[in-house]
């Protein structure tokens, strides 16, 4: 019997690709770049699975040119705004994701931004290498403290309450906005806020959210308003959450202390963005669950996810269990 065809869009650690690789007849696109459009249209006809990264728009276009026999989608990532599930839905294509295994990076990871903003540690190593210390300044490089301060989550899920456990071991207070939250969990040290109070209150505010309609561009002009002078924002969810035009703004004129990007809009961030003229944010390119351990996981979990799909089987971490209630 011959083996399902599948399409994996870039080189992913080699844990997913051994499995695949048994089952499959696998092609892999191993350029640096995500495949051009015109190139994962070429590339999906007659798939069977399709292994996909965030970098790439997944549309009814390219379920339609893979053709009727697509049977499964698998995301290497938790997040999944890059794919159209309603039309994979419509489809009966299931649709995998990779949460869990990158909680505990990606909130490492926000943590680390949110104190490399508030100490300034990018702009300090600079300053060292600029050949700009003279000398101990009692004024030098004044950062905010972690210690006891306010820290606002904006979403409470996986990511959220994990980084709610770091906080409390800074003794920060935590409070965290979720419209989603099914029950609140009571063995967290943390208190539900509504939006206003959690941009009024917050000395850090860390996104955790999905992007999806109604959180575009959550964080603008108004949000940044009513933040305190003193509060650091950072990003590790996704790019559009944040008015890009806003932030700009808000930072130019000391609107709030600084800011952590782990996510622009767009990515990569374009070499002339305004932004990279200021001291006061910190931008890296969407690394945070970017851990050799954390990566093989979310390997391993995509290729389980896609295996599940070509065997008929429920995927381990279906997005749009409706697809199955089509068949
Ligand atoms: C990364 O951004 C992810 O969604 O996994």
């Amino acid at each position: 019997m011959s083996k399902p065809k599948v399409f994996v869009t870039r080189a992913i650690p080699e844990k997913g690709i051994e499995i695949i690789k048994d089952f499959c007849d696998v092609e892999v696109w191993q350029a640096e770049l995500p495949p051009s459009r015109a190139e994962l249209l070429r590339q999906v006809r007659g798939v069977d699975g399709l292994l996909s990264l965030l970098t790439d728009k997944i549309d009814s276009e390219v379920m339609d040119e893979a053709g009727p026999q697509l049977q499964v989608i698998s995301n290497l990532a938790v997040g999944f705004d890059n794919i159209d599930v309603q039309a994979a839905t419509a489809r009966k294509i299931p649709v995998g994701n990779t949460p869990d295994v990158l909680t505990d990076a990606t909130a490492d990871f926000a943590f680390a931004l949110m104190m490399a903003v508030a100490r300034r540690i990018p702009e300090a190593e600079h300053y060292v290498r600029e050949g700009r210390w003279k000398t101990w300044g009692p004024m030098t490089l004044l950062g905010v403290d972690l210690n006891g301060a306010t820290l606002g989550l904006v979403g409470f899920g996986r990511i959220g309450k994990a980084m709610a456990h770091r906080a409390s071991g800074f003794d920060m207070r935590v409070i965290y906005y979720d419209p989603n939250e099914q029950e609140s969990d009571s063995t967290m040290k943390a208190t539900k806020a509504d939006f206003e109070t959690l941009l009024r209150e917050s000395d850090f505010i860390s996104l955790h959210t999905p992007l999806t309609l109604d959180t575009r561009h959550l964080i603008g002009s108004s949000a940044f308003s009513k933040m305190k002078p003193s509060a650091v924002l950072v990003n590790t969810a996704r790019g559009p959450i944040v008015d890009m035009a806003a932030l700009y703004q808000a930072l130019k004129v000391n609107r709030i202390f600084g800011a952590g990007l782990d996510v622009t809009d767009p990515e990569p961030l374009p070499m002339d963005s305004p932004l990279l003229t200021l001291d006061n944010i910190v931008i890296v390119p969407h690394i945070a669950s970017a851990s050799k351990a954390t990566r093989e996981k979310m390997s391993w979990m995509a290729a389980q996810n896609l295996i599940a799909g070509l065997k008929g089987e429920p995927l381990p971490n279906c997005v749009n269990p409706q697809a199955y209630s089509q068949k």
